[in-house]
């Protein structure tokens, strides 16, 4: 898969740079859990200073993408997602290192993340070296009323 894939980093993304993530969103988050953002989220994130939209794409096609904040010499990855016909080929990995890479070179010390506490993600987390520092207990809601932790992850770069 890495022939070909190309990560574009978007500081500014354009109207079509936002609704490719939208779209990427909409299809890889589980409705039954409620971790997506909706697009008047996702807007109100991308203008923001230091943040960072990563679109991997390969012949035109778009297969995922990352949304990184980075303040100060702290950075946080708020979303990771790829497309399901395009998982287990390493796009997520890719859109990871990427992003290891640019907040190393923007002298970023640490890297936080959140996540549910049974996404597969966990486990893709935890091998790349991010360790569990805290959770948020009850924080998202699923479709069916159920509740899930949120567990901190954070990565000294
Ligand atoms: C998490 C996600 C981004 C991984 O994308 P991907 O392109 O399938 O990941 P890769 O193919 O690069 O795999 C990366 C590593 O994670 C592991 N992995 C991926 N999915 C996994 C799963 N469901 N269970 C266990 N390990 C998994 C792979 O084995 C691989 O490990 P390796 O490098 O040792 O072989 C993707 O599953 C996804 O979009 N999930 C839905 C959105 C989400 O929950 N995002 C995370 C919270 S923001």
């Amino acid at each position: 898969m890495s022939e070909g894939l190309r990560l574009v980093r978007h500081d500014r993304p354009s109207v079509r740079a936002e609704a490719a993530a939208m779209a990427i969103m909409s299809e890889a988050f589980d409705p039954a859990y409620g971790e997506a953002w909706n697009a008047a989220q996702l807007s109100s994130f991308v203008t923001l200073p230091g943040v960072t939209l990563t679109i991997a794409q390969i012949n035109g096609a778009w297969l995922g993408f990352s949304l990184v904040r980075m303040i100060a010499d702290e950075a946080e990855l708020l979303l990771l997602a790829v497309g399901r016909q395009w998982r287990g080929r390493g796009v997520g990995k890719a859109l990871l290192n990427d992003c290891l890479a640019m907040t190393r070179l923007s002298g970023i010390e640490t890297l936080h993340l959140e996540v549910r506490e049974n996404n597969p993600a966990v486990h893709f987390y935890r091998s790349i070296g991010f360790e569990q520092v805290h959770f948020r207990p009850r924080y998202y809601r699923g479709r069916d009323g159920t509740s899930y932790d949120a567990l901190s992850f954070r990565l000294k770069l």
